[in-house]
């Protein structure tokens, strides 16, 4: 059950077919206005299983002039982008596919380059280059999608590891840790730069790395996705009610 007080909007639907139905929705108007606002929307996107859907129902969406649309990843793994466990693959297939988006549009994070940390400063430096910095000097994306893990992660920012600390670069890679591969990684900067911040939950088993991210206090090397209580911009949580705890 939600105890906490929820930092930022709490959209609560009954299952993941509501949630995807809902963030589709709202990300479907956050690109809309950006475009509305600035001529081009840059968004970016997190993997996992949770979005998929709602990448889905993103790709249907009226109205959305897709050709000023700007896809950029929040994270991804050391893999190639065929591999079953790449990030860029599923959301190729959810929306950059079926809503047709071109392909110099699209800016995957080669996480399965040899020299992660010589591909982290050419992924920042192409963020740079199409993003324009908020007022804190980050590029400010008008949409990040973000998830949570059972363990507290967010992004690919992992519980005991220090790229959470990282302040002065804006993609980095994280190294091999608990049988994961590495990975690539937006930093803290860049999310909390966001317009627009969007996590999605779903299942009984994101109930308590929630509530340990609603609590009022709390440690962000253990629970990292408490980070995105200090987003800036708008923050929106799209939740099921297993996630919430109810039912
Ligand atoms: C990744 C992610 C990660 C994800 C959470 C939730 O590449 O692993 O971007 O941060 O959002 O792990 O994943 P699920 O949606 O699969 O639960």
């Amino acid at each position: 059950m939600i105890t906490k007080v929820v930092p930022g909007l709490l959209i609560a639907a009954q299952d993941g077919d509501g949630v995807a139905k809902e963030a589709s929705a709202r990300m479907g108007r956050i690109i809309r206005d950006a475009i509305g606002r600035s001529g081009v929307a840059n968004i970016a996107l997190s993997g996992g299983d949770t979005p998929r859907a709602a990448y889905a129902r993103l790709a249907k969406e009226e109205g959305i002039f897709w050709n000023k649309v700007r896809v950029f990843w929040v994270d991804e793994r050391a893999v190639a982008p065929t591999d079953d466990r790449s990030n860029y693959k599923h959301a190729k297939e959810s929306l950059i596919d079926p809503a047709k988006i071109a392909a110099d549009h699209v800016h995957r994070m080669p996480a399965d380059a040899k020299d992660l940390d010589a591909a982290a400063r050419e992924y920042e430096a192409l963020l740079k280059k199409h993003v324009a910095a908020g007022k804190h000097g980050a590029p400010q994306l008008d949409l990040v999608v973000l998830g949570i893990g059972e363990d507290g992660h967010t992004a690919s920012l992992f519980p005991g590891l220090p790229t959470i600390d990282i302040t002065d670069r804006f993609v980095a890679a994280v190294p091999a840790h608990d049988n994961l591969e590495p990975r690539l990684t937006l930093t803290v900067p860049v999310i909390e730069e966001t317009r627009n911040a969007i996590v999605l939950a779903v299942g009984s088993k994101k109930a308590a790395p929630l509530e340990k991210v609603w609590a009022t206090s709390g440690d962000v090397h253990k629970t990292p996705a408490r980070i995105v209580r200090d987003v800036r911009g708008s923050l929106a949580w799209l939740i099921d009610k297993a996630a919430g705890g109810i039912g």
